[in-house]
């Protein structure tokens, strides 16, 4: 009648893969105690970490829930604790995790009449509160896990990706906060067919390159000519970071989700550390706070 899950952070867009590419962070998660009770709804009686509202009607997780017991009907309702560790506007999935994280349990706790798509579906409309928008690149990686393609949201097809076995993630996150309406906000309506030419050549490139584990591929693919020059005017000292990692054996490195982490990919954990010292440089010089992560994606 009760489960505690880890509901874990996420990297979505990956530069080539805008809206779409995602993976999932092993070490970094929300933690959540979703119970069953006699009274029917959704009570978040409980949120440790950062202040987000109790009120289920506003916030992530109690918006995805709801909407997963109007179909489910059951005669019960649940009850939610949520243990933030991820912080909210820091990029690495923050609401999703939250949103998918309800529908998880509940799920679990339904005897899950619902596969793992469906529970993703539920998912967006608490992501879409925060981010008045419905994509589902950070959820779908954090209910599937590995990397994750969503090919579609309406209706919602995923795909999920094999990963190649020495791929690592670093994650910095300077600790000012970016609103993922206004990053979203900021960019273009229409693009130059050439860009988009280029960004559908990347993709399709980083999907073969994680299907055939070829590194080499995956790092000329980790290019964004579509949202990263515009997005990263909002994070200080991005090109910097961007620079160091490369520089130091990263095979790629671009915005995480909508910022302001940045992420980078690299071949190894000896690699992945030593990218993790550098983009800690950039950032140890200015006055800005900040954290970093090195995980496996699983
Ligand atoms: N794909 C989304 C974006 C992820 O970049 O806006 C953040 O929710």
């Amino acid at each position: 009648n009760e489960i505690k899950i880890f509901s874990p952070a996420t990297v979505a867009n990956v530069s080539c893969g805008y809206d779409v590419l995602g993976f999932c962070l092993d070490t970094i998660g929300d933690e959540m105690v979703v119970r069953k009770t006699d009274r029917k709804g959704i009570y978040i009686t409980k949120i440790e970490g950062y202040d987000l509202p109790l009120d289920a009607t506003k916030n992530v997780a109690g918006v995805s829930a709801l909407a997963m017991i109007a179909d489910a009907k059951p005669n019960f309702g649940f009850e939610i604790e949520i243990y933030k560790n991820i912080k909210p506007g820091s990029g690495i999935g923050s609401s999703s995790a939250s949103a998918s994280g309800s529908v998880f349990a509940i799920n679990e706790l339904l005897g899950r009449p619902y596969n793992k798509t469906q529970v993703t579906d539920f998912a967006m409309k608490g992501e879409a509160l925060a981010s008045g928008s419905e994509h589902a690149d950070n959820l779908a990686p954090g209910i599937f896990g590995g990397f994750t393609l969503v090919r579609s949201t309406s209706p919602l097809e995923v795909l999920q990706l094999p990963t190649p076995k020495d791929v690592y993630a670093t994650i910095i996150h300077p600790q000012i906060e970016i609103k993922t309406s206004d990053a979203r906000a900021i960019l273009p309506k229409t693009f130059p067919l050439k860009d988009a030419i280029t960004q559908w050549a990347n993709l399709g490139s980083f999907v073969h390159a994680l299907h055939t584990s070829d590194y080499e591929l995956l790092k000329r693919s980790l290019q964004d000519v579509i949202v990263e020059p515009h997005r990263s005017q909002l994070i200080p000292h991005f090109a910097e970071v961007k620079l160091a990692a490369l520089a130091h054996g990263a095979l790629g490195a671009s915005i995480s989700g909508a910022g302001p982490s940045i992420f980078a990919l690299s071949k190894g954990i000896e690699n992945a550390k030593n990218v993790e010292k550098a983009m800690r440089n950039v950032y140890s010089k200015t006055s800005i706070a900040f954290e970093t992560y090195v995980s496996k994606i699983n």
